[in-house]
């Protein structure tokens, strides 16, 4: 459809050259029909194409004002020699090269002037792009140091956590062996039995909930091996389709077609993965969608996360359609225990973020509360991998 700047532009492309086509015959048809003899005005229609020359020279640059100076030359000079002009011949003559020259001259000059503003345009675009880089630059190096300063907490809090584990563990392995050797007292069948099932349950539940923490803090040994990340993402879609209909949650994934291996923990690496796929299917209590996506990543975010440039490095995207995280809680859903659910234990981003750091890579995370949540992965590309 043709809209209305579509018209204006075509308007200006034939209007100019019309315009000066339509001066061109207006002053000519003046200049033939007034005669030699009344010399002032026959003249000063001659004068008149200076007019057209100038505006060609100015609308079109060089070419237009020689194009007119040679349209004008073109109808004057058969008027001139076939009208008897007298001893004026000459002198008419003479006005030829002048409307050429004033044609070079208006042309050259505009000509100029569209360069230098173009120079101008272009270090102003240049400046615009350098200031864009810039600002680019300092948000990373910002998000660099937001990484820094959670890493440090998480080590920080990891630590002294850990210690605590342990100091509650010791009491808790002598509360069983206590209460075990009581026990003996009350057999099976005693009124008060059930209540040492009871001590013996919670005791172990308080053991688990520890040692889970502590395996989080002390992290497991790993076994890094080329693992394929366009496998393991394709395994895991499969092993949360039936959670994700539960969820009315369409997943989507497009893998790009370059180098995938890296090395990694494939079960850590899984356990990761899934992390991030399981909050996004509960932050979609109504349905949604969940776009699970690689692709090889902007050298120029590696470079500041502290590449030395000579890797590849991919990312994984997890992008999903769901409650996304207010605003004041972002900074802070990697942090342990940190969590919003009722029953969360909120140590699954924290342990996600672990496992990527270990494996050298970077997480981030940008969302808009109410329309959804991006996680994005980083991690180094196996440099031997030629899948
Ligand atoms: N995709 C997401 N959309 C919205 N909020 C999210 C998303 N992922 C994480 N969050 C927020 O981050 C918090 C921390 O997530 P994390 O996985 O660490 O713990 P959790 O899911 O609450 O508990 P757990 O993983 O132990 O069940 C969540 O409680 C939630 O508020
Ligand atoms: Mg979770």
């Amino acid at each position: 459809m043709e809209t209305s700047l579509d018209k204006s532009n075509g308007w200006r492309r034939w209007s100019r050259p019309a315009i000066l086509v339509l001066t061109v015959v207006g002053v000519t048809v003046g200049h033939m029909i007034v005669p030699v003899t009344r010399q002032v005005p026959h003249d000063l229609f001659v004068r008149l194409y200076y007019l057209p020359i100038a505006l060609g020279g100015a609308w079109f640059g060089l070419w237009g004002g020689l194009g007119t100076a040679g349209l004008i030359i073109l109808v004057y000079l058969p008027h001139i020699v076939l009208v008897e002009h007298g001893p004026l011949t000459f002198g008419y003559l003479l006005e030829i090269p002048v409307f050429l020259g004033v044609g070079l001259l208006t042309g050259l000059i505009v000509d100029r002037q569209a360069q230098y503003r173009r120079g101008l345009e272009g270090q102003a675009e240049t400046l615009a792009r350098s200031h864009r880089e810039l600002q680019e630059q300092t948000r990373l190096l910002l998000e660099k140091e937001a990484q820094l300063h959670r890493a440090d907490r998480l080590s920080a809090l990891g630590q002294l956590s850990a210690g605590l584990a342990h100091e509650i563990r010791n009491p808790l392995g002598a509360i069983k062996g206590a209460v075990e050797i009581l026990e003996e007292d009350y057999p099976a069948g005693h009124p008060k039995a059930e209540f040492y099932a009871i001590i013996l349950k919670e005791v172990k539940r308080l053991n688990d909930v520890v040692t889970n923490f502590l395996n989080f803090a002390r992290p497991v040994s790993m076994r890094f091996v080329p693992v394929d990340v366009r496998e393991v993402l394709a395994s895991l879609e499969g092993l949360v389709s039936g959670e994700a209909r539960a969820h009315r949650v369409r997943i989507f994934t497009r893998f790009h077609g370059g180098p995938s291996l890296v090395m990694a923990d494939e079960a850590l690496l899984k356990q990761a993965f899934l992390n991030i796929m399981l909050n996004a299917l509960e932050a979609m209590p109504a349905g949604g969608d969940l776009a699970i996506s690689t692709r090889v990543a902007d050298p120029k975010t590696v470079g500041v996360m502290g590449s030395d440039g000579r890797e590849e490095w991919l990312e994984v995207v997890f992008d999903d359609t769901g409650t996304g995280i207010p605003e004041e809680y972002q900074g802070r859903v990697f942090d342990p225990f940190f969590t919003t659910k009722k029953d969360g234990t909120g140590l699954g981003l924290a342990i996600t973020y672990r496992i990527i750091e270990n494996h050298r890579g970077i997480i981030r995370v940008t969302s808009q509360p109410g329309k959804g949540t991006t996680f994005v992965i980083t991690l180094p590309v196996e440099e031997s991998g030629e899948r």
